[in-house]
């Protein structure tokens, strides 16, 4: 059904996800509701897995980043899967630690990480930094001589393309806050540096071109400048790179109109792509990096709403509002992302009510989905938001003091609590 197969309708008309009812869900756990189907989540990782194995060189491997979605319970299900992980800050490392996720497979990401957060990671044994900057050099190697280590890191490049996705999100153009631009010249500069700190060991280059990217294409084309670069880096300091970390960015499929992602074929395209640009400079093909975010929990997710009312403005609209919002899903607000709303209590019923979902924030922005259509709506009604995976936990907040939902895992038609919800003793436990 769809957008997703893990979804099912139950005889009483209740929306289900991966086997379990979503109205159970709500009354045993309480709304909002964050839901993940842990069975989904496993079968994106082994998808990343299963074709960097078959199509990229040994030791090629996705790291999940967790901005998309960080909490302890997760990182223990990555380790399984044999996932890395992208972490950019030490609460992301500190979280990823107490899921007993290895800290050789970290790459610590940022583009202003303190000498807090350089001392932190460094002592927690992270494998490898991503440096953003000559500074970040300076002073990592710094960090690193202090203790005696030597450490992996790859150089963030920022190779100057434009994935046509959102502005807010695109990463790859050369104005920007993060990595180092080739086309200056600075990245030649940034190399140099870093090849000559005696505590660094340089293993290669990252670059993030963007989010939502439904094509190989823009990576193909990061891929021939990063080679091209990587090739006047050879020349000019004998320096070969052993890994080319891409990034994330692979799109996924928020309503029916968003086209199919097919990641297994992105993945060959590109290996095709790398392989034919390596040999054409006699360049040994170096491993493959990658840092889904989104592509590996979004349709993993969804939320469950109550349904408070119906507010109809007469010559305008109505809005129906819902027990959450902007607090446990900005994303709408921030980039008016279009989503796909179920009526998960009446699943069976005709959808012809024009309305706008409105959150319970103090702000005419908390607006979930606008212009959406559901069986007319009554208080209590129980509504599923869809692939709400990623960048809605993750960017949560406790705006107008609301407490944020509880996260379960649902998995072989059981469910297990992974994060509890807040509780007003949470608001103000670092209130003095
Ligand atoms: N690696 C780096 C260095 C990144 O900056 C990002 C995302 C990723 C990996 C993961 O990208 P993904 O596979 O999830 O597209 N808050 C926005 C998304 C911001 C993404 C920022 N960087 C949203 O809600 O759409």
């Amino acid at each position: 059904m769809l957008l997703y197969n893990n979804l099912s309708v139950t005889p009483q008309g209740h929306l289900a996800v991966g086997g379990v009812d979503t109205v159970d869900l709500a009354r045993q756990f309480g709304a909002p509701l964050y839901v993940v189907d842990e069975d989904q989540l496993r079968a994106n990782c082994r998808t990343y897995v299963q074709a960097l194995a078959e199509a990229m060189p040994q030791g090629s491997m996705p790291l999940f980043a967790g901005k998309a979605l960080c909490f302890k319970g997760l990182y223990p299900i990555l380790k399984e899967e044999g996932m890395g992980a992208d972490v950019v800050s030490p609460g992301e490392i500190y979280t990823a630690l107490a899921g007993g996720f290895p800290p050789e497979r970290l790459y610590f990401h940022g583009n202003n990480k303190t000498d807090e957060d350089i001392a932190y990671a460094l002592d927690s044994g992270v494998g490898c930094f991503i440096v953003d900057n000559p500074q970040e050099l300076d002073r990592l190697d710094e960090a690193a001589g202090a203790r005696g280590i030597r450490q992996r890191v790859l150089l963030r490049v920022t190779p100057g393309i434009d994935p046509h996705t959102l502005q807010a999100i695109n990463t790859g153009r050369i104005d920007c806050q993060f990595g180092v631009p080739i086309e200056t010249g600075q990245a030649a500069q940034f190399v140099a540096a870093a090849l000559g700190k005696e505590h660094l060991e340089v293993e290669g280059f990252h670059s993030h071109i963007g989010s939502q990217i439904f094509e190989a294409e823009p990576f193909c084309d990061a891929v021939d400048i990063l080679l091209d670069f990587a090739q006047a880096m050879r020349t000019a300091h004998g320096f070969v790179a052993r890994t080319l970390n891409l990034g994330g960015g692979f799109g996924v499929r928020y309503v029916e109109s968003d086209p199919m992602v097919d990641i297994p074929g992105n993945i060959r395209a590109l290996a095709q792509h790398l392989k034919q640009g390596c040999a054409a400079k006699d360049y040994p093909v170096p491993r493959i990096l990658l840092e889904p975010g989104r592509s590996i929990v979004a349709n993993a997710g969804l939320t469950l709403y109550e349904v408070g009312g119906v507010k109809t403005i007469e010559g305008y609209r109505s809005y129906v509002t819902v027990n959450g919002g902007m607090t446990d899903n900005p994303r709408y607000a921030l980039y008016q992302s279009p989503y796909t709303v179920l009526p998960a209590s009446r699943m069976g019923e005709e959808g012809d009510f024009l309305c706008s979902l409105a959150g319970r924030c103090c702000e005419s922005g908390d607006l979930v989905q606008e212009n959406i259509t559901l069986p007319q709506p009554r208080r209590g009604d129980l509504l599923a938001v869809l692939t709400t995976g990623a960048y809605n936990f993750s960017m949560a907040s406790n705006y107008n003091r609301l407490c944020r939902p509880a996260l379960v895992l649902v998995r072989g038609g059981q469910a297990r609590l992974a994060v509890r919800r807040q509780t007003f003793q949470d608001l103000v436990a670092c209130d003095l």
